[in-house]
């Protein structure tokens, strides 16, 4: 294993107070020592994602006291190990490692992360660009895909389709022979999703969005939606579905809160439900997990690969953050640590 020399101080990139990207700001701290079952990895990159944009205003379901790191996940090399059998393991090993529990947000240099779930090992073929966005949306298409045919469902409604979770469900979906029924806000994404082999996209902005959603989903007999918009999006796919089919809220994109008419409820038997995927990894078993995890490594090249826009270095992230959030259908955009 090739020696590495750790400094004393890394940079990190700082929340101060949740109101968004300009409480943001770039700081020295010394580099942590990890302690039992612990590693101190050394950052390569970090993506952008949908909840570190909530996490900054506030609006995600983690809300630690200011000041805090943020970045949901990440990769990296592990460079020294604590005390146990299984971080000396991963002394040396490539990582994707997550923003989750100990050692806190993974926007910054170094971060020390426990070797119970906070890191996860990289298959040799990724590159660190892949592996940093590894864990959150390939292993929720995988879960969702899981969901659907542990309930016998041959198709899925799936709103925000363009996003890259969008185009892994999609691709995922397709190999497992369940049909996808995207809905989207724009055209230009109705021409991507079906440039990239969709079958069926829908605008929920276009005039006719209500009847063709509920012809598509009696023809197809679309009972399950996943729904990461919300507001009175989540009503009209409960509306289009057949009785007794359930939207599974998983985010809201709209910023709105959900507006349901009872008597879908109540009359149709229909149901909304949520999906967040930390505590739905947490009710799966280990076994389970880590089978999925070594199956979504495999996948990431084929079907569950995300799309790089532009990578910026952390100095750069609220610059970062700004092109993110002008342009989020156009790929992912990466933050490069020093
Ligand atoms: N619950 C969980 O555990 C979990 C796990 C993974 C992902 N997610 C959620 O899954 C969603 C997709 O994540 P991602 O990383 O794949 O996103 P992404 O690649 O950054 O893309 C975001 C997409 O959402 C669209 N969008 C933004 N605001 C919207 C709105 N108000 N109405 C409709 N569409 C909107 C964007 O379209 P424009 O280009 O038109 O803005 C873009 O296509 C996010 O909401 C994320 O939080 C949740």
């Amino acid at each position: 294993m090739r020696k590495i020399k750790i400094p004393d101080t890394m940079t990190v990139a700082v929340l101060n107070s949740y109101s968004g990207a300009d409480a943001l700001h770039i700081e020295q701290r010394p580099v942590p020592t990890p302690e039992r079952n612990e590693v101190l990895v050394k950052v390569a990159f970090a993506p952008i994602n949908p909840s570190d944009l909530a996490t900054l205003t506030g609006y995600y379901g983690l809300k630690n006291p200011t000041p805090i790191v943020p970045g949901g996940e990440g990769s990296g090399e592990v460079v020294s190990a604590g005390p146990g059998v299984m971080a000396n393991y991963f002394l040396g090993k490539r990582v994707a490692c997550s923003g989750w529990g100990i050692g806190g947000g993974v926007w910054s240099e170094y971060v020390v992360k426990s070797v119970k779930g906070g890191v996860l090992p990289l298959n040799r073929s990724l590159s660190l660009e892949q592996g940093a966005m590894s864990i959150i949306n390939p292993l929720t298409a995988s879960a969702f895909i899981d969901i659907s045919k542990k309930g016998g469902h041959k198709a899925i409604l799936l709103t925000a389709a363009a996003s890259s979770l969008g185009k892994m469900v999609n691709s995922l979906g397709r190999n497992e022979g369940i049909k996808i029924i995207n809905v989207v806000r724009r055209e230009a994404q109705v021409d991507l999703l079906k440039a990239q082999g969709a079958d069926i996209v829908l605008n929920s902005n276009e005039a006719g969005f209500e009847q063709q959603l509920r012809d598509v989903c009696h023809q197809t007999n679309t009972r399950i939606a996943f729904d990461a918009v919300a507001g009175s999006l989540t009503n009209q796919l409960l509306k289009a579905m057949p009785q007794n089919s359930k939207v599974i809220v998983f985010s809201a994109l709209s910023k709105q809160g959900i507006q349901v008419s009872p008597d879908l409820l109540i009359f149709e038997n229909k149901r909304i439900d949520s999906f967040w995927l930390g505590p739905w990894m947490s009710k799966q078993s280990l076994v389970k997990m880590l089978l999925l995890w070594k199956r979504s490594q495999k996948q990431i090249p084929s079907h569950l690969k995300s799309e790089i826009r532009k990578i910026y270095p952390i100095q750069q992230v609220k610059e970062a953050i700004y092109d993110y959030r002008t342009q989020m259908t156009g790929g992912k955009i990466l933050l490069r640590m020093p």
